[in-house]
């Protein structure tokens, strides 16, 4: 189902106590909020607590990242069966972060969307373009290839269960924020790729837009045709923002 979202990504941030004041504000914020589904994917240590937290609220949880291998000798991987335990609705994928930063290549990013899909997790897997690559303008064939990875190894049925979020890595954390046209642009390319093998399945598909998405400019980003929530970082650590973000994707 094409469901409008909004999810944070609190990346490495946060505290026991922060998280508590974050979310008891959030979850009276949200109360009684329709329309669209909220979610905030948390660093791995906090899922106990944030689970006690959230689960007599509408609000969803999850996590940032997850091992691509099931169990073993992994040290300092997260298993989807750990995820799991603590009743995580989402895993966000290939977030650039994790691409650039920590060498996460295609295969890999595959890997751990199949593997979460498994497990019965809905994926948020991540796709975007660097400036350079923009300014090159090969943005389209930037994501076509991470699209591509992915469908080699799941198949084009498996975006029936997985949310896609187009971020542009120029805009993130950046206060660069693409204009809702290029935003649209993107997400209408994403789309139209996967209509072309399924037209039910990119019907269906909830596609993310995240890079500096802030109370002030998520309406007009929210607006667009093609444009059906989004993955929150900074704003996803102050209440009013998140709040206001999620209350103009539910109008
Ligand atoms: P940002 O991060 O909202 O701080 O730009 C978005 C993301 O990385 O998911």
């Amino acid at each position: 189902m094409r469901e409008k979202l909004v999810a944070g990504n609190w990346k490495m941030h946060g505290n026991l106590a922060e998280n508590k004041q974050l979310l008891s504000a959030i979850s009276a914020g949200l109360n009684g909020l329709n329309g669209a589904k909220f979610a905030v994917c948390v660093p791995y240590p906090y899922l106990s607590s944030v689970q006690n937290m959230l689960q007599d609220t509408d609000i969803s949880w999850g996590a940032q990242n997850v091992s691509q291998y099931e169990k073993g000798a992994y040290t300092g991987e997260v298993s989807v069966s750990m995820l799991d335990d603590f009743e995580c609705t989402y895993v966000i994928i290939g977030h650039s972060e994790r691409r650039t930063l920590f060498g996460e290549d295609s295969y890999a990013v595959a890997e751990k969307y199949v593997t979460a899909q498994r497990a019965g997790l809905t994926p948020i897997l991540c796709v975007g373009e660097t400036l350079e690559h923009r300014e090159a303008g090969i943005t389209e064939q930037i994501i076509q290839e991470q699209l591509t990875a992915v469908v080699n190894v799941a198949g084009i049925e498996s975006f029936s269960k997985a949310v896609i979020a187009y971020e542009p890595i120029w805009a993130i954390g950046t206060g660069k924020t693409a204009s809702p046209q290029q935003a649209q642009d993107v997400h209408a390319f994403i789309r139209n790729g996967i209509a072309t093998q399924d037209i039910n399945i990119a019907k269906e598909l909830t596609i993310l837009y995240g890079g500096s998405v802030k109370a002030n400019n998520a309406a007009e980003l929210f607006a667009m045709p093609d444009i059906d929530g989004g993955l929150i970082g900074g704003a996803s650590l102050v209440a009013n923002e998140f709040i206001a973000i999620c209350r103009a994707l539910s109008n």
